[in-house]
């Protein structure tokens, strides 16, 4: 079955480097088998068996999401309340998810993903990695891997998110780095620690991230958003995939993440909700680091599954152009999760989105508004306005 989606006002393309689009008008692009087999313009497109006008919209790769916590139970608002009243944010409220977290079976769990799956898909999200990190014992960190590997192929173990109530620093860590890694490998194909005031120090993110990849997982990092310890050097030293947050960088950050691949996934969502100054996102891509942009979806720092609100956020306060923006949404999540998605490439998945606009810039120029129309992922249609 060949399906013709065609004239498009705005087919965006992703390019390779950083921050580049092709934009096509009147564009089509056919789907064949849940793959792109064909772009190009209306004119030109070859025959289907069945035909989609998209006059007036635009279509864009589906977002990819490098950064969600979606396997936790409860609610912060009061907390939120708190800081929007000037108390500011600590890594200590996440021990309140925790406590929720373990009280709740495995079917809460799975329900409230499912339903911030279902915003992540409303919001033009086609692919998104899990943490875990609201379990912090082994037995309920293993059950919060287990169910995110349900929702997608890349999960990532955070079991150093914070140390739990009533457990003593070191037996915790080598908990993390015993018994729960050597669970977590079944279900996990990244290792994450929070390196950061309140969490974890750097000597103790060098000893989890090592021995998460001494038995196979891939290195990331929550680093510099509440500090600055030195978690980028370390996070370079052992090559991050990419290191997220990064609201506060010294020059000699930004010069180590320059000459690395590793990714700097911002999360404005966080900054907005802790009410926190934003990060110079024009210095990084100025360096000529890849930036991606992510949700952070969590109760606690950014309880929002919008990417198109995050999007909005980096242009208008961040200081990225609407190109860059969209590129750090797409292929950028995409570079942080060290795979070829986020693009309409002939070849790739037929994940996309298609917005009722008539280019990509009115993500951020029209901010609150939801302009995702349909979001289709491998071919199928999973959210319809
Ligand atoms: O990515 N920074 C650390 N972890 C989460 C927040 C967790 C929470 O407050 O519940 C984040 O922002
Ligand atoms: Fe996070």
């Amino acid at each position: 079955m060949k399906t013709l989606y065609c004239d498009a006002s705005s087919l965006v393309l992703p390019g390779e480097a950083f921050g580049q689009l092709e934009v096509i008008e009147h564009g089509a692009f056919l789907v064949e088998d849940g793959k792109i087999s064909w772009v190009g313009v209306t004119s030109a497109a070859p025959a289907a068996d069945e035909q989609v006008s998209l006059a007036g919209k635009t279509v864009i790769p589906g977002f990819v999401d490098s950064h969600s916590h979606l396997i936790f139970a409860g609610d912060r608002s009061e907390e939120f309340s708190y800081r929007m009243a000037g108390q500011p944010y600590k890594s200590g409220g996440i021990n309140t998810t925790v406590r929720d977290t373990r009280a709740a079976t495995d079917e809460e769990l799975r329900t409230n993903a499912r339903r911030l799956v279902e915003e992540f898909r409303a919001s033009g999200i086609t692919y998104f990695e899990i943490k875990s990190g609201y379990g912090l014992d082994t037995e309920s960190e293993l059950r919060s891997l287990r169910i995110a590997r349900e929702f997608t192929e890349d999960v990532t173990f955070l079991g150093a998110h914070v140390i739990p109530e009533g457990v003593e620093r070191e037996q915790y860590i080598a908990e993390v780095i015993g018994p729960m890694l050597a669970g977590a490998v079944d279900y996990a194909k990244w290792i994450d620690v929070f390196c950061d005031q309140g969490a974890f120090s750097l000597e103790e993110s060098r000893a989890i991230l090592e021995a998460g990849i001494a038995v196979g997982l891939k290195p990331r990092m929550h680093s510099n958003q509440l500090g600055n310890q030195g978690g980028i050097q370390l996070g370079v030293e052992l090559g991050c995939a990419s290191i997220d947050h990064c609201t506060n960088l010294s020059e000699a950050d930004i010069n180590s993440l320059a000459g690395s691949n590793t990714v700097v996934t911002l999360v404005p969502g966080a900054e907005f909700s802790t009410k926190s100054k934003y990060p110079d996102a024009g210095s990084l891509v100025a360096a000529g680091i890849t930036v991606a942009i992510a949700t952070d979806c969590n109760p606690g720092s950014s309880f929002t599954t919008s990417m198109p609100f995050c999007i909005s956020i980096a242009v208008r306060e961040m200081g990225l152009s609407p190109d860059e923006a969209l590129w750090a949404a797409t292929r950028g999540g995409a570079s942080a999760l060290q795979n070829k998605r986020g693009s309409l490439a002939v070849g790739s998945d037929a994940d996309f989105v298609v917005l009722d606009a008539p280019n990509h810039i009115h993500l951020a120029y029209r901010p609150g508004v939801q302009l995702v129309e349909q979001t289709y992922v491998a071919g199928q249609k999973v959210f319809e306005r």
